[in-house]
């Protein structure tokens, strides 16, 4: 069966150069790479190759390189490490801020920190996505420590305006963390343009392999470790470190850094392609979160009257992968957090789907996914009752008014005609009298 994947947000593939230059690793080149022998010093020159690589996507100092084991790694220690740094009493009131459509491994993080006594604000967001900075501005607090807000949303591709809120953190002298899962690689970005202090990324949306991720922490940071072991990373990230992993995420980035400006236009065209197919071949539909500056491969699209799962696995069933929303929630009942967000009923929620490409989405993708998801749609429209029963009163509404407009225009003319009568007479008598 033909197969397409429109899931990069979930993962991406390992680039086969990336691939390449993670094999010795794990065989030839096997050695750890804290050991002093020439083994040991090869891996060694690999792992800080790797650092320079992802330090050079991201305009940082390889020294402010930690690696991890992915973006959920990296965010909690971004969370825990900045507010850990001091300690919690009940005479300190620690204070966060952070969004309510950040990643689970932000919110759940903040969670918890909520439950140890730090309090946290969660700032709204408009219904495309993106926070206010002014309400970011009037959060803040004299204790607070930490402000978390993401680069893009994994759901709606949405980027917020890290620059400006680097500025009103700088401004308040509170440590900046964001989550670039989603946009590292996809969009630039400039740790010091937007006056970051962290920054979290994870190898497997990039082209890269899973399990390993990294950790910007600019310089004079005081963070807290995560995990307490030996002194690999100058202590910050404790743990021999996974060199294959960390060899491909370097690699992952290097080509990254190079092709993407080509890749966002391609894939901008291509996801623009889709949406107005999309929209314009299925009734109703609408694309969520459109309006806002978005990373180019993103699209989530709402189609009123079906259910997103079941919508999901028809497509799957016809060669389509997309997503109901994020992958790490998935088979969750509940509607997704950052559709609610931006004000979806949770029934909309319910009926929406992301359609994420990438580097290797062709044309003829793009034709098959307009060729069949308003098929899909269609058909289970045609199942669904309430659906059914909605269109009947839509149309029923729209006849009903239609007829009335016609009726009222009616009147309008006919009353207009009677009353002009005395005033054409009158004309006319005018006329004759002059002409006598
Ligand atoms: C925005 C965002 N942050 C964090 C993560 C977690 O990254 P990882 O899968 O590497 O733990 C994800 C994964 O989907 C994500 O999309």
């Amino acid at each position: 069966m033909h197969r397409v994947y429109l899931d990069y947000n979930a993962t991406t593939p390992v680039e086969p150069e990336v691939l390449d230059a993670m094999l010795p690793y794990f065989s030839a080149e096997f050695a750890n790479a804290s050991s002093i022998h020439t083994f040991g010093q090869n891996a060694r020159a690999a792992v800080e190759a790797a650092r320079e690589q992802v330090a050079t996507l991201l305009g940082a100092r390889p020294q402010e390189i930690f690696f991890t084991s992915g973006g959920t790694e990296s965010d909690n220690h971004a969370v825990f490490g900045i507010v850990g740094s001091t300690a919690i009493s009940p005479k300190s009131h620690p204070h966060v801020i952070t969004s309510f459509v950040e990643h689970e491994a932000v919110l759940n993080a903040c969670q918890a920190l909520e439950k140890q006594g730090v309090s946290v604000t969660y700032l709204p967001v408009d219904q495309d996505g993106l926070i206010d900075p002014q309400h970011l501005q009037a959060a803040l607090r004299p204790e607070t420590m930490l402000i978390t807000i993401m680069h893009a949303n994994n759901e709606l591709g949405t980027v917020q305006p890290l620059e400006e809120i680097g500025r009103i953190a700088k401004e308040g002298d509170v440590y900046f963390h964001t989550d670039a899962v989603q946009s590292a690689g996809k969009i630039p970005i400039d740790v010091n343009q937007f006056q970051l202090d962290l920054l979290s990324l994870s190898g497997h949306k990039l082209y890269g392999p899973k399990g390993v991720g990294a950790l910007y922490v600019r310089g004079g940071t005081r963070l807290r470790p995560l995990l307490y072991g030996g002194h690999h990373q100058r202590g910050v990230r404790p743990g021999t470190e996974n060199v294959a992993g960390i060899v491909g995420l370097g690699k992952a980035a290097e080509i990254a850094r190079h092709s993407l400006a080509n890749d966002a236009k391609r894939l901008s065209a291509l996801r623009d392609q889709l949406e107005h197919g999309l929209v314009n071949c299925t009734p109703h539909s609408r694309i969520n979160g459109g309006r806002a500056p978005r990373t180019p491969n993103t699209a989530n699209l709402v189609f009123p009257g079906v259910e997103g799962e079941a919508l999901l696995i028809a497509l799957d069933l016809k060669g389509l992968a997309c997503s109901t929303g994020a992958a790490c929630s998935s088979g969750a009942v509940e509607p997704s957090h950052v559709l609610t967000a931006i004000g979806l009923p949770a029934e909309e929620a319910r009926a929406s789907l992301r359609f994420s490409l990438g580097r290797h989405t062709t044309q003829a993708d793009i034709d098959f996914a307009i060729q069949i998801v308003p098929a899909a749609v269609a058909q289970l429209r045609q199942l669904s009752p309430t659906y059914q029963r909605a269109v009947t009163y839509d149309c029923f509404f729209f006849f009903f008014s239609a007829s009335l407009l016609c009726t009222l225009r009616l009147c309008v003319l006919f009353f207009s005609l009677f009353l002009s009568v005395p005033s054409v007479n009158a004309v006319l008598r005018k006329a004759a009298s002059r002409s006598n």
